[in-house]
């Protein structure tokens, strides 16, 4: 079967949510299509595993973290980090069977984000995961914040890669000063990084996930805006985002105040986005009218393709998760 080019994604480490919001609860998540259940250990090590019980497809993440095992809720199964089943309460004593294990999605924890890999991690070598470095750099104090948008990945990224839109979209806010007219705008290409040289800002998006806005010379008082995305399947997308700042550090209040300003600056974009038709940036560059300030969008979407057209590690929402 032909893969369907508007239901594939890159395979790469995807954000599921912050780090603080998984405690003893397991919670459920959604990557790619890729239903999984995520839970912590007795030490706190994060786990993600296949969402549903491979004794009878009961829901995992209505279970509960026993010996640092994730027990189903219906018949009291327990697994490990790895899927493996290790207690079976019907038959003690007995081997447990292969077939009673599921598979498990690699995850890692940087800036206070939980990422994961949403192949298997049997499957192949997982590539480390790089974060952008300004989030792990202590000179700024980080503001998360968060959206969920009904919109295609291609369409989610190509917003934050669009500076034409600053004047309209965003005249009340971010935008006040931005001039309609594009008559300069350097920006590079390289492998997966474009960077965008925009007045006094930079932006630079790493493919296929990361973007970060940064001033561009350093200042003693500085202000970063950092988002990552995550495809949840061809219609929605989740963003977040950190507002990061290098001065009143100790007044932690305003973190809030950081935290609703960035929230306020993405709806007012979410709704525009949301509209665009068809849903996925199209599959060829002629499909849509490009002028002068499309420039970096053409790099991305030039990106993009090669990523359609390579033999790239990809994951198709059509192809469902081996679990065992
Ligand atoms: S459905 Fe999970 S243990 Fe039976
Ligand atoms: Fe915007």
């Amino acid at each position: 079967m032909e893969e369907n080019i508007n239901r594939i994604f890159p395979c790469s480490w995807y954000a599921v949510g912050f780090s603080n919001e998984l405690g003893k609860k397991p919670v459920r998540k959604k990557v790619i299509g890729r239903n999984m259940v995520l839970y912590r250990d007795q030490k706190g090590g994060a786990h993600a595993l296949h969402a549903y019980c491979p004794h009878r497809g009961a829901d995992l993440s209505l279970g509960c973290v026993k010996n640092g095992r994730l027990m189903c809720a219906y018949h009291g199964w327990e697994f490990n980090g790895e899927g493996d089943c290790e207690e079976i309460p019907s038959q003690p004593g007995k081997p447990i069977p292969k077939f009673a294990h599921t598979a498990s999605f690699p995850v890692t924890e940087h800036a206070g984000l939980i990422w994961v890999y949403p192949k298997p991690a049997s499957d192949q070598e997982v590539p480390d995961f790089q974060i952008m470095p300004d989030l792990e750099d202590a000179r700024y104090r980080l503001s998360p914040y968060k959206a969920e948008w009904k919109a295609h990945f291609t369409r989610v990224v190509e917003s934050v890669l669009d500076v034409a839109h600053l004047s309209f979209v965003h005249k009340k806010t971010i935008g006040k000063r931005s001039k309609q007219a594009i008559q300069d705008l350097p920006y590079t290409h390289d492998g997966d990084q474009i960077v965008i040289q925009n007045g006094g800002g930079l932006l630079e998006y790493w493919f296929p996930q990361q973007w970060i806005l940064r001033p561009s010379e350093k200042t003693k008082n500085s202000f970063i805006n950092y988002v990552t995305f995550t495809p949840v399947d061809e219609e929605e997308t989740l963003i977040f985002g950190y507002a990061g700042r290098t001065f009143a550090k100790k007044l932690k209040f305003m973190d809030k105040t950081f935290s609703k300003y960035s929230l306020k600056v993405l709806d007012e974009d979410k709704s525009v986005v949301e509209s665009q038709h068809p849903r996925p940036i199209p599959e060829a560059l002629r499909m849509e009218a490009h002028v002068y300030a499309d420039g970096p969008q053409i790099a991305f979407r030039k990106r993009w393709f090669d990523f359609l057209t390579a033999d790239e590690e990809h994951v198709s929402l059509d192809q469902p998760v081996k679990v065992y």
